[in-house]
């Protein structure tokens, strides 16, 4: 079986490094917020191209963290997509604030721009969440061109997406502060939940870091008030080794893509913008049989996954409640219907690839 993901390779490819890190942290007798988180924040950020970054327990949490940094809470709208994890909506309702669902561009699968300048111009919204999904930047440079001209904070998603870029800019270093989940299958990933925030901004970053230990400037003593999302020390050990080789993993990513597009041609897929550099956390299809294709591509010995099978404003959770935008998520629910995730890590073989390719042709071929 060829697995969709497979975390256990990316810890086997770099052991000894991941061994060395863990030991290191076990001997050294400080395991929270220590040495290793504040190089893990500061090496990490630097690869981003920002200031500041700090270490968070989970993705959830970073988005979290960030909406209550910048002053987001009960009463407040904040318009992100419908087409994501359900994290991303989560952590506005857990702050209090109204999320504001849009649809996605039916090509690209991220926020529809246009439907985002009719939002900004019908009501106040406090934040702006794009999600740069699958890997591939969403449009983030007019995104945030639109969200500056209305004076609206822009938080990105990042969490599909570590080391993207648009330009010569990475995903992150774009919006006023940035959140990435750090969770085991994502292209940087911890052996465990963790997640990091990014800013360039040094305030709203002191911010973050005071919410993130329970609103503490100095020790005991509460400013604000705050939560507690740390990262540990080993998981901050362990992403160090990680991020060294997250610039060959990405290429890797993308060189089985490319094995992917030219041998998948006629398959619609989602389109790329000009001048992304996609990072391939997933590689997905569109087809109408999507879930016969699986199940016989499961039974070639082919898994893959669907991100996601529901879009959020369709859960039993939040179905009925949640206030769509103007064009009611049409495309992202037909988006979700019809996406189909592709083995995709930088562990799996060229040979291994190929053989998807075959099982993607020769499945398509017995549905119809
Ligand atoms: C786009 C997006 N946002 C947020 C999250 C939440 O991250 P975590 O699972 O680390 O809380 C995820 C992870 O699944 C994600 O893919």
């Amino acid at each position: 079986m060829i697995p969709q993901a497979d975390p256990k390779a990316g810890y086997l490819a770099h052991k000894a490094e991941i061994d060395a890190a863990v030991a290191k942290v076990l001997a050294s007798g400080w395991y929270i917020l220590g040495s290793e988180v504040k190089g893990f924040e500061e090496e990490f950020a630097k690869f981003v191209g920002v200031g500041h970054g700090i270490g968070v327990a989970n993705g959830t949490d970073a988005l979290e963290i960030a909406l209550r940094a910048l002053g987001v809470g009960p009463g407040d709208k904040v318009a992100t997509v419908s087409h994501t994890a359900v994290a991303t909506v989560a952590a506005i309702e857990l702050v209090g604030a109204e999320p504001v669902l849009l649809d996605v561009d039916p090509e690209r699968f991220t926020m529809d721009a246009d439907e985002l300048a009719e939002v900004l111009k019908r009501e106040p919204i406090k934040a702006v969440i794009p999600v740069h999904l699958y890997g591939q930047p969403a449009a983030i440079d007019r995104v945030v061109q639109m969200c500056e001209a209305s004076r609206v904070p822009v938080i990105e998603d990042c969490s599909q997406a570590h080391g993207a870029m648009l330009g010569n800019r990475q995903v992150g270093s774009f919006g006023r502060i940035a959140c990435w989940s750090l969770y085991p299958t994502k292209n940087l990933g911890a052996f465990g939940d963790g997640g990091i925030v990014a800013t360039d901004d040094a305030a709203l970053a002191q911010r973050v870091r005071e919410i993130r230990e329970y609103g503490w400037r100095e020790r005991y003593i509460s400013a604000t008030t705050g939560m507690n999302t740390r990262l540990d020390e080993l998981h901050a050990a362990m992403l160090r080794v990680r991020l060294r080789h997250l610039p060959a993993d990405n290429a890797r990513r993308q060189a089985i893509a490319r094995i992917y597009d030219s041998e998948l041609r006629n398959i619609d897929k989602p389109k790329l913008s000009p001048g992304v550099t996609h990072v391939y956390h997933q590689y997905v299809l569109r087809h109408p049989l999507r879930e016969k294709l699986r199940q016989r591509m499961k039974a070639m010995g082919v898994g893959t996954n669907v991100h996601y099978p529901m879009p959020v404003h369709l859960q039993p959770a939040y179905a009925g409640r949640v206030t769509l935008g103007p064009k009611g998520c049409k495309a992202t629910e037909r988006v979700a219907n019809e996406v189909l995730s592709l083995p995709m890590f930088p562990e799996l073989t060229d040979e291994q690839a190929r053989k998807v390719v075959q099982a993607v042709h020769s499945c398509i071929q017995l549905l119809h």
